[in-house]
């Protein structure tokens, strides 16, 4: 029977398989980990973390939509002191690989983050997120404008030092993503995290008022994967060598094998959770039975593969 070699790299960091959490849907992991090992996924990307604990937005706070989810959370979180003292230690007990999201509300609180990061054990990479949808001010969707999203990259680039990757987290919501991927790409990342939630709103038609506390909120689940998957192809085909984390949509094998042919170097799994816990072990299998019909031994030669086939 033929073997499948499973695992890929972003920059310098190797992990056993391509399968991570996708940032804000497990939280630091303790949840998911009453049903599987961490350590059998390739990393948790842990939710969103700032310089304080923040409340988060009023709620109501999730709506559904066709195929799709609405959330407002408003990183909501515990802040940097309590996630290095509580999170990592625990995390790095239970023998999961860890990449830690970041978000800043301004480009200086990017740069504080990465400096009490950069000497902490345990820790395969820095998500920049400079993407989340729900914040009060639009101007701190850095990743909006090419010049933001390269000034909250060299924030953290300056800071963190050592050997730590950078992934930038950008949003769909722009006329061109392969600029704003060029911008931060300038600017010393190491790798791409495509794509974060899609601004969207419901309205109540009893209420005839939005659904969420905050008016609008971020779009994930299957409704948005063929963003996910123009976006990566996009970014791929310019930046071949730029390893990207591709998001989306993603609830089953198949759909994760899109986002590899695309150009993804791994694939996190967010919104299926919420519906199967155990969806990222189940999308794993899958992945890795897709890959050896398609006769793949090594998972990094399926990655962008719908280039090769089509040139
Ligand atoms: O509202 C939130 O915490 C979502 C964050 C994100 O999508 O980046």
């Amino acid at each position: 029977m033929s073997t499948l070699d499973f695992s890929t790299k972003i920059a310098s960091k190797r992990f056993s398989n391509p399968i991570f959490t996708a940032s804000g849907c497990a939280s630091s992991g303790q949840e998911l980990s009453q049903f599987f090992q961490l350590s059998e996924i390739g990393a948790v990307v842990t939710k969103s973390i700032m310089t304080k604990a923040r409340n988060g937005r009023i709620t109501p706070r999730m709506a559904e939509t066709p195929s799709g989810m609405l959330n407002s959370i408003g990183l909501q979180g515990p802040g940097i002191d309590v996630f290095l003292e509580r999170d990592i230690p625990w995390l790095v007990e239970n023998n999961a690989k860890v990449i830690v999201s970041i978000a800043g509300e301004n480009v200086d609180e990017y740069g504080v983050l990465a400096r009490r990061l950069r000497s902490v054990q345990g820790i395969s990479a820095i998500e920049v997120n400079i993407s989340c949808p729900n914040v009060e001010n639009r101007g701190q969707v850095f990743a909006c404008h090419p010049d933001t999203a390269s000034a909250a990259i060299e924030s953290v680039r300056r800071n963190i030092g050592g050997e730590l990757p950078i992934i930038a987290k950008l949003s769909p919501d722009v006329t061109d993503i392969v600029e704003i991927a060029r911008s931060v790409i300038n600017a010393g990342v190491d790798g791409l995290a495509l794509i974060n939630t899609l601004l969207g709103m419901v309205i109540d038609l009893n209420t005839m008022q939005p659904k969420l506390g905050g008016k609008t909120g971020g779009l994930s689940g299957p409704a948005i994967r063929p963003v996910a998957v123009r976006a990566i192809y996009q970014v791929h085909q310019m930046f071949p060598n730029t390893p990207i984390v591709g998001m989306g949509g993603v609830s089953n094998g198949r759909d994760a094998l899109e986002l590899v042919l695309a150009g993804a170097s791994a694939v996190s799994v967010g919104t299926a959770t919420f519906g199967d816990p155990t969806a990222v072990i189940k999308i794993r299998d899958e992945l890795q039975m897709l890959l050896l019909e398609r006769g793949f031994n090594d998972f990094r030669d399926a990655i962008g593969f719908a280039h090769r086939a089509s040139s």
